[in-house]
């Protein structure tokens, strides 16, 4: 048994803030942004949530998939920023679209969020738990962002993204050999190093804490020490997964990395020496969305026809936490 992905889908909000605009907010430029993270715009909400950008993307998923709302088994929402605690957002995703008999939990693993779903679903499918399951990364940054802070406040970006994974006993064999499915997945998590990028929860106050802590409620990050964690990291985990499988870096076809920064890619693509044209990116035009990065550049590439059938994928995370992991899997649809 394992699992294929028959469908994707994708939610961004209408609102493209350039660099220039940025420029007005705080003391930077357009050429300093590029040429250290290669963004140039990014997608902020003017009203669109976490649960509302979710439900869209699901929606455009079940379509490509051919499924109904009501055929949904499992939803499991990645995010680090939803509208409400309680409930979660994957229980109002399920009301959203009406997938009246899904079981709905969410995750938090910041930008490894959307691939540790994944592999959550995996279990569940493998297990024979659950049939499918609708995966969905998504992210509203901007209201965690401090928007005078400008060694934040120009990296993140708003938006969704969805994938629709059905369990498969078939045996399907694509035209190159390859046997669709998930081949191998590696996580890690490093929770003495969280403090590197954190963002604060309203602090403990109750009727018996007469203190009032003051506490400052936007991403913090030591982007240095998160730039040194990812560029070991990530080479190195994507390593583990080769090596779990049976691979090397020259049977993959492309590498689907969360879309932080383009240094950061390139350093990865240089250390695994693959490459770059393997590593396709969008953080130009979507910036950084944490959870929703990996499946908005999923479904770019499979509605533009740059995935095929018998592709072999390697999906990598890496973020807050520290939390990291790679997946790989052949294309089977
Ligand atoms: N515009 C202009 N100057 C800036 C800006 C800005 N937006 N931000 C910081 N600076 C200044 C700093 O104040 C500093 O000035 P100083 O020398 O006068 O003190 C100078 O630029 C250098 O600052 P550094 O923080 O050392 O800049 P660095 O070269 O490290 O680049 C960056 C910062 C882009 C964040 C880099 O550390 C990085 O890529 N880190 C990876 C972190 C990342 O991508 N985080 C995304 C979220 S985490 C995730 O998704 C996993």
């Amino acid at each position: 048994m394992t699992i294929r992905v028959t469908g994707t889908g994708s939610a961004l909000p209408e609102k493209i803030v350039t660099n220039f605009e940025l420029q007005k907010l705080v003391e930077t430029s357009d050429e300093w942004i590029r040429e250290r993270t290669g963004i140039a715009e990014r997608r902020i909400s003017t009203g669109e949530t976490v649960s509302s950008l979710s439900a869209e993307a699901c929606i455009k998923a079940l379509e490509m998939a051919g499924r109904q709302p009501e055929e949904v088994d499992l939803i499991l929402v990645a995010t680090c920023s939803p509208e409400l605690l309680l409930p979660c957002c994957a229980c109002q995703v399920q009301d959203r679209i009406g997938a009246v008999k899904a079981v709905a939990f969410d995750v938090n693993a910041a930008c490894s969020g959307f691939l540790f779903a994944l592999n959550t679903a995996y279990a569940y499918l493998q297990t024979g738990i659950y049939q499918n399951a609708l995966i969905v990364g998504s992210e509203v940054l901007s209201k965690l962002v401090d928007w005078t802070d400008r060694g934040t406040c120009v990296l993140f970006g708003d938006g969704a993204g969805a994938a629709f994974v059905e369990a498969s006993v078939d045996d399907i064999v694509c035209e190159n050999g390859r046997r669709a499915g998930m081949e191998c997945m590696v996580q890690g998590s490093d929770g003495a190093k969280g403090m590197v990028l954190s963002c604060e929860e309203r602090p403990v106050k109750n009727a018996f804490i007469s203190e009032d802590i003051m506490q400052n409620p936007y991403i913090q990050m030591d982007g240095q020490e998160v730039y040194k964690f990812a560029t070991r990291q990530v080479p190195a985990c994507i390593h583990d997964a080769l090596a779990k499988a049976n691979l090397t870096v020259e049977d993959v076809d492309l590498f689907i990395l969360h879309q932080a920064n383009v240094r950061i890619i390139e350093s990865v693509a240089k250390r695994l020496k693959a490459d770059i044209s393997k590593f396709p990116m969008n953080l130009d035009k979507i910036g950084n969305m944490s959870s929703a990065t990996v499946p908005v550049l999923l479904d770019e590439l499979n509605r533009s026809g740059k995935i095929k059938k018998g592709d072999r994928l390697v999906l990598s995370g890496f973020g807050a936490g520290l939390t990291y992991g790679a997946s790989i899997l052949v294309w089977g649809v």
